[in-house]
């Protein structure tokens, strides 16, 4: 099946439209061989399925990461051995009489039946109920596994939180990057994770209880106002000015890089409007970070605006920040873009679904959700 068919055509002008607002400008890159479209074609392709790599991240305060893989070999060993009803093998038929029965539920169903017959199985189980040959992971380990985009992982590992240090997720739900932060520092130090509805925050300490996790305050609350010159530092948000030694800026965007992607209703101007919102969570985040500390941005998006541009916009409003280099760096970087050099360009870490890994010098198993990651250091005031 070719790639485009998967996305209804409402994606397609979409995705044409916001091919325009970055610069993949289809008209500017084709040539006569029409490579813009095949960019295009791979974009539509590449959206409209999910990564073929599936990355869960290990619970390592509680386990050695080796021990985990065979327990998770053995658990998927077990999904697999459960498969066991064969095509030619005699079943007895049953007609439920409720309409209540799941499509595969392999329990005894104990609704209204009536026995009908004898028959024999023209297909084994496993051709009718699942249509790819890869187990599931639903409530597989919950308390040693968290499956996690592997962009979202290196993010984590990016903004490189220690233990003891003050940290603060301004847009944390549904808490995987703050679980992932807390595990990271060990569980010592203070976490602050924020988010703007009661329900997304209590997803966040839902996600921290499943694995212990007790150095996070979780609270409900508008990441754009916690910033105030006469806030304490020790409870509830907002904060003063220099509070934190590190800022997780995971602001909400237009999600163009999330897979698979059948249909997206959103409209030209409320795409075009992510930039503006986002510098809003900027402008506060920069308040809290301490000099010296650290400040991540990133996106799970493709557009220009909401990356590069967002970039470029923030070394020009705030001269105290400068970039970083990230560790680990298995993405590309960044796009060329105005304002931005060489230099800066190649600190920044772009996940392209459509940008050909085989020639990569940093990874060759890339297929990934578009994501985009910037790191800044803020100078101390005797740097500067
Ligand atoms: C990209 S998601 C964050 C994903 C999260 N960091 C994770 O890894 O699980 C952006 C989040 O920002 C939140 N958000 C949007 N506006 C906000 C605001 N004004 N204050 C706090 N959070 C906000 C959204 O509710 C959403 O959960």
């Amino acid at each position: 099946m070719n790639g485009s068919e998967h996305i209804d055509t409402g994606v397609v002008k979409k995705l044409r439209q916001m091919c325009h607002l970055t610069t993949i400008k289809i008209k500017e890159v084709e040539d006569e061989d029409g490579v813009g479209s095949k960019i295009f074609d791979r974009l539509l392709k590449c959206l409209g399925t999910p990564p073929t790599v599936t990355t869960l991240r290990v619970n390592t305060l509680a386990a050695d990461k080796h021990v985990v893989a065979k327990q998770l070999k053995s658990e998927l060993e077990k999904q697999y051995n459960d498969r066991d009803l064969q095509a030619g093998e005699t079943v007895a038929v049953y007609a439920d009489l409720e309409g209540q029965c799941r499509k595969g539920l392999k329990e005894e169903y104990r609704e209204r039946k009536i026995y009908v017959g004898c028959g024999v199985m023209q297909l084994s189980r496993d051709q009718m109920f699942c249509s790819a040959q890869a187990p599931s992971l639903d409530d597989v380990l919950p308390e040693l596994l968290f499956a996690q985009n592997l962009p979202s992982i290196v993010c984590c590992m990016v903004l490189d939180p220690q233990p003891g240090e003050t940290v603060i997720d301004m847009c944390a739900s549904p808490g995987g990057k703050t679980n992932h932060i807390a595990t990271l520092m060990n569980n010592e130090g203070r976490v602050v994770a924020l988010d703007k509805t009661a329900m997304k925050v209590e997803k966040v300490t839902n996600n921290l209880a499943r694995w212990n996790l007790t150095c996070v305050d979780a609270y409900t609350f508008d990441s754009t106002k916690c910033s105030d010159e006469n806030a304490d530092i020790s409870g509830t948000p907002p904060y003063p000015p220099g509070s934190f030694d590190r800022v997780l800026l995971d602001v909400p965007c237009s999600a163009l890089g999330q897979r698979p992607s059948a249909r997206n209703r959103m409209t030209l101007k409320s795409l075009q409007s992510y930039s503006t919102y986002q510098r809003r969570f900027i402008e506060a985040g920069v308040k809290l970070l301490k000099p010296g500390g650290t400040l991540v941005y990133s996106t799970c998006t493709i557009t220009m605006e909401e990356n590069e541009h967002q970039v470029a916009w923030m070394l020009d409003k705030y001269p105290d920040l400068q970039l970083d280099e990230q560790h680990p760096h298995l993405g590309d970087t960044g796009r060329p873009c105005k304002g931005l050099t060489a230099t800066q360009l190649s600190l920044l870490q772009r996940y392209d679904p459509t940008s050909d890994t085989s020639q990569s010098k940093y990874f060759t198993d890339n297929d990934t959700i578009g994501f985009f990651i910037a790191k800044f250091v803020k100078k101390k005031e005797m740097d500067s």
